[in-house]
């Protein structure tokens, strides 16, 4: 599947993440939070594209990917929200415009969260998380208007339909 940006730099993106057999998770992990870093400071490179947008939800749309990651970004509508998530695989994530909120949560039992701790995530702001860690979150745009953020999984597109491994019910806690 072809992504919306060109191949060329599409290809560039995918080689600055050094995701060859042996990279090492942290040296993969400082490439992805630096590609990032430079795509969320050139805000306007990603508001040009024919990006998707779905109106009151979230539209990802493909920019890149191979055998070992894949890159989206993704259009955030007002009102739009995730469920309640961990991830199968690395997510690293960068906000491009707009705000977005994420809430933490910390599992009481293998389907239900409990709240934990929540954040603004504004543009500029970039955060990486493994499988192996504390990675239960949902992310809301509560704005009014879109939000775009850009985000790095550690899967192939081909074999997987989203990060999402398991979806888990909010409780009080
Ligand atoms: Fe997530």
């Amino acid at each position: 599947m072809q992504g919306v940006l060109a191949a060329q730099r599409g290809g560039a993106i995918l080689n600055a993440l050094h995701t060859h057999d042996g990279t090492r998770s942290e040296d993969y992990l400082a490439a992805a939070r630096s590609v990032l870093a430079d795509l969320v400071a050139a805000p306007q490179l990603i508001e040009r594209l024919p990006l998707l947008r779905k109106p009151g939800g979230y539209a990802r749309n493909l920019l890149a990917g191979n055998e070992a990651v894949s890159v989206w970004a993704i259009v955030w509508s007002a009102g739009a929200t995730t469920c309640i998530h961990d991830h199968h695989c690395s997510c690293c994530f960068g906000v491009v415009s707009g705000t977005v909120t994420e809430t933490w949560y910390r599992a009481i039992d293998p389907s239900r969260a409990v709240a934990s701790g929540e954040q603004d995530r504004k543009p500029g702001f970039v955060a990486c998380m493994l499988p192996s860690g504390p990675n239960i979150h949902r992310m809301q745009n509560r704005g009014m208007g879109d939000a775009i953020s850009i985000h790095i999984y550690g899967y192939d597109h081909h074999l997987h339909d989203s990060s999402v491994e398991t979806e888990y019910l909010a409780v009080a806690g």
